[in-house]
């Protein structure tokens, strides 16, 4: 998983928790890389895995709503470094589908070795739109949370109702975003 996210994790971690907390986490955990992630740097999936498990368990936090709590907040970190000509205005809808078609397909030129995940859109409507979540990595909640985070951002609240999720055995992870209010 590429650097930024590491990078993100650990601000996070610290602006809920504190640095003092995040020290102790890298300590017990002792992941592989050492835990001084950068930016630039690729690190294994495992190591954010164990993190997080490590962190829900002594916090006593579900890991799914962790990583959807995780996913809200890194939305606008994330779209701040949207490649130029990205940002999000107008309708959300549009904004995930242009996640899909460029700012992840930018992403995917620029770093190789990232994994993005892909979006394929079932149904739209004004108000909800249906969309199937497909990636090695199996976030459907993390995606979720970015999600809530474009809503945040937008001043648009949005609700994601999962209907299949491949972590509970279903062919496929689909959910509905919905526009409420
Ligand atoms: C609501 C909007 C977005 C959604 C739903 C979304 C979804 C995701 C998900 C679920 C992942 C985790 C990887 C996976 O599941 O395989 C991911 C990774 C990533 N996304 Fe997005 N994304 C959004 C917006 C953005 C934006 C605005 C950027 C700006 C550049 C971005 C850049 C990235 C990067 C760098 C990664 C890490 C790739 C890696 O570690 O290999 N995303 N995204």
């Amino acid at each position: 998983m590429k650097g930024v996210v590491f990078v993100q994790f650990a601000d996070f971690i610290e602006e809920n928790f504190g640095l003092l907390f995040w020290d102790q986490v890298l300590e017990v955990v002792d992941p592989p890389s050492g835990g001084a992630y950068t930016t630039v740097g690729t690190y294994p999936d495992e190591e954010f895995l164990s993190l997080l498990s490590h962190i829900c368990e002594v916090k006593q936090l579900d890991s799914g709503d962790a990583q959807v709590m995780f996913g809200r907040w890194l939305f606008e970190k994330l779209h701040a470094i949207a490649p130029p000509g990205n940002k999000a205005q107008g309708d959300p809808f549009a904004f995930l589908r242009r996640v899909q078609d460029v700012i992840h397909v930018e992403v995917k030129k620029l770093n190789q070795d990232a994994i993005l995940p892909e979006f394929r859109f079932i149904s739209e409507t004004d108000t909800c739109m249906t969309m199937e979540y497909i990636s090695p990595r199996h976030l459907n909640r993390f995606c979720e949370g970015l999600i809530l985070g474009l809503g945040d951002y937008m001043s648009q609240p949005l609700e994601v109702v999962h209907k299949q999720s491949i972590l509970n055995g279903d062919p496929a992870s689909i959910f509905d975003v919905i526009k409420k209010g």
